[in-house]
């Protein structure tokens, strides 16, 4: 009997998808680092059982239709929003993503990030480089402190909960804005559930930590940004979509908040002539939350058992 067909979009280490070979046949798009092209994805849909594929795939209607023995899309992400899950339920395609095993390197990330901002790490490496260190000074790229400050946390799932405790560690006090209320962060952590607004007010940091949704789209807007302190400082690292980003320029190129960190943008990947790029008080990274070799391989394997799951008939461990 013919194997089961899996494509991914992507070159992956054969180390990855050797105990699977027996099982299964793969087939791999060749490049490690460019996208597959949309045309040729549509074309391999035409065979392929199964689908790994990155959130650099839209995996929308058009394709899913094309898909005519697909069973399974397994998205190398937690966040899901480049599918459209109605179709694929439609038509019968289980689709699963990839959480908990990124959970606490995203949320390193998440702290990185915000010290970076809150220290000027950045401004300071290049301040070297640039050969313009010449005296100690007492306010020589002085930031803010972080320890003893409020952190407001705006979607309180399993990374917001891996923020909090580090926060926690820091000696911060944890507000958090969700969807319900995190019983566990407020049990553990002793978070604190805040209304919106209130939080935009409160929080000396806000990091932003919802997927993107219809509801979570430009939810940080112009007026989001005009409710918090003048020192806040903002961290993005769940998508770039749910920032108005002319919003946010503007609000930290008037002084209306202090800084930003963010990992993620409206549209991917940005270019070096980027109006945010401009600004010595933000930092920017290239949508690394979960990039620590260990976690990537760890998604990776989770994607490959979840497909292996579904063909032995069994429930995928992550659906969504
Ligand atoms: C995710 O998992 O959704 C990240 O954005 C990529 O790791």
């Amino acid at each position: 009997m013919n194997k089961p067909l899996v494509y991914i979009t992507r070159k992956i280490p054969n180390e990855i998808v050797e105990p699977f070979r027996e099982l299964f046949e793969f087939r791999m798009w060749e490049e490690a680092e460019e996208p597959v092209p949309r045309d040729r994805l549509i074309k391999e849909m035409e065979q392929a059982d199964a689908l790994l594929c990155l959130l650099t795939e839209t995996i929308d209607r058009e394709l899913l239709e094309s898909a005519v023995n697909l069973k399974i899309v397994a998205n190398m992400a937690v966040g899901y929003d480049n599918i459209d899950v109605n179709t694929a339920r439609d038509k019968g395609i289980t689709v699963t993503n990839t959480p908990d095993v990124l959970t606490n390197t995203t949320a390193d990330l998440t702290f990185a990030l915000l010290m970076a901002a809150a220290r000027k790490i950045v401004e300071g490496v290049n301040f070297i480089k640039k050969d313009k260190w010449e005296h100690w000074s007492p306010f020589l790229l002085a930031g803010s402190d972080i320890h003893h400050k409020t952190i407001g946390i705006v979607g309180m799932g399993r990374i917001g909960k891996a923020v909090a405790k580090r926060a926690k560690g820091f000696d911060m006090e944890v507000l958090y804005h969700n969807r319900s209320r995190n019983l566990e962060a407020e049990q553990e952590l002793q978070a604190i559930y805040t209304d919106f607004d209130k939080l935009l007010e409160r929080s000396d940091f806000i990091v932003s930590l919802v997927p993107l949704t219809n509801e979570t789209k430009h939810m940080f807007d112009r007026t989001s940004f005009q409710k918090m302190k003048s020192r806040a400082i903002f961290i993005n690292v769940s998508r770039g979509q749910v920032v108005d980003e002319t919003a946010l320029y503007h609000a930290l190129e008037s002084n209306e908040i202090a800084a930003a960190g963010l990992d993620v943008f409206e549209k991917e990947p940005i270019r070096a002539d980027h109006p945010l790029l401009e600004l010595d008080n933000v930092v920017c990274l290239p949508h690394i939350g979960s990039a620590s070799i260990e976690t990537r391989v760890r998604m990776l394997e989770l994607c490959l058992e979840n497909i292996l799951l579904l063909f032995n008939g069994e429930e995928p461990k992550t659906p969504v």
